[in-house]
């Protein structure tokens, strides 16, 4: 029952629905694997997540506001809590048991609200695979948080960032130019784990790209050995760790080493319908961490980038709904995509075969 016919995503497990700074004192509505939900902090600052459709006449809470008790409905007043159970209607005593909506089991962590959409008696803390406590440091690793609503299935979306082979073409004037064939030749260490996949990209004596010698002052004519490591944790989260140190450094060995280029990336990927999804995304300046002015424009030119693959992401989507078509052809620059692709069939397929035995 709480299964999508079509098996696109497990249900059973923590989604990014925002990030923390986005709930404040007015409900926010998002459609997560094609549920209206609407997120608020009750009284006590929790955030919340409910069914966006009142019990009275079907109006969406969203239209409403946050109270001390609650979230009160636009329309009549009604006002339910954060478990969803109606608290106050105007000019009635007696509260029908049946006036109740449906609530979301929800975890704050790390700047990040991860609500659960499946069965809430399975929501459990200790099935949050994710851990990045970058985010809660702002003083070595200064962020803005982003996100950004592409019309592309969330796949599509993790599929490109375990494909770093695309970057030298799509992200000729950021992240990707500098040198092609340096690119195309990176050095791949794939690691399939339980949860997904892990894999870190060298390219030795590289001409750095744009968005590096931009923020790290390489001067004209520097080489630089960069690293690109990923880590896929199911169902749609990616963490990332890239930079550059110029030739000679010893990257290899140390990558902790001052000066240079590096950021973290945190990328959440959750699913709006099979064909959209938000994608949650915060750069952390890892180089230059006391200069403000520095994590902007990091900021500024992540955000050029992913807009870049907004547009094939997309582009590919409305191809593949075109061509009615799902036949790929893989290559062996798919070798991290592909444990991806498996780790999150997996759960889903764990997820079917649960729901089957317990019936
Ligand atoms: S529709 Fe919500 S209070 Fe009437
Ligand atoms: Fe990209």
């Amino acid at each position: 029952m709480f299964l999508n016919t079509d098996q696109q995503w497990p249900l059973n497990a923590w989604y990014q629905a925002a990030w923390t700074h986005e709930v404040e004192d007015k409900p926010l509505a998002r459609t997560l694997l094609n549920q209206e939900v609407v997120l608020f902090r009750d009284g006590d600052g929790k955030a919340c997540a409910l069914e966006d459709r009142c019990c009275h006449r079907a109006t969406p809470l969203r239209l409403g506001d946050v109270v001390p008790e609650g979230l009160r409905c636009g329309y009549h007043g009604l006002v339910f809590d954060g478990s969803g159970r109606c608290v106050i209607i105007p000019g009635q005593e007696r509260i029908p048991p049946q006036a109740k909506v449906r609530s979301y089991p929800i975890l704050e962590k790390q700047e990040i609200i991860w609500i659960w959409m499946g069965d809430p008696a399975l929501a459990d803390e200790a099935k949050l695979l994710v851990d990045f406590p970058w985010n809660d440091d702002h003083e070595n690793w200064p962020h803005y948080h982003d996100m950004f609503e592409i019309e592309c299935n969330y796949m599509l979306l993790i599929d490109n960032l375990m494909d770093l082979t695309h970057i030298p073409y799509i992200h000729r004037n950021t992240i990707g130019g500098g040198d092609q064939k340096g690119q195309v030749d990176a050095s791949m260490d794939v690691t399939p784990t339980d949860a997904g996949v892990h894999y870190i990209r060298w390219m030795e004596g590289i001409v750095p790209p744009p968005t590096y010698v931009k923020g790290a002052g390489f001067p004209e004519g520097t080489l630089v050995d960069r690293w690109q490591e990923f880590e896929y944790v199911v169902p749609s989260s990616v963490l990332q760790w890239t930079g550059a140190l110029e030739a000679g450094r010893g990257a290899k060995d140390n990558r902790e080493q001052a000066g240079g280029f590096n950021l973290r990336l945190y990328h959440g990927a959750t699913p709006k319908t099979e064909t959209s999804c938000y994608y949650f995304w915060t750069p952390l300046n890892g180089y230059k961490p006391k200069d403000e002015a520095a994590t902007k424009t990091l900021h500024k030119e992540i955000a050029f980038t992913f807009t870049e693959d907004l547009e094939f992401l997309e582009s590919q989507q409305a191809c593949m709904a075109a061509s009615m078509g799902d036949t790929f052809v893989n290559i062996k620059h798919d070798v991290a995509r592909l444990p991806a692709r498996r780790a999150i069939e997996r759960m889903i397929r764990a997820e079917l075969a649960a729901l089957q035995a317990a019936e």
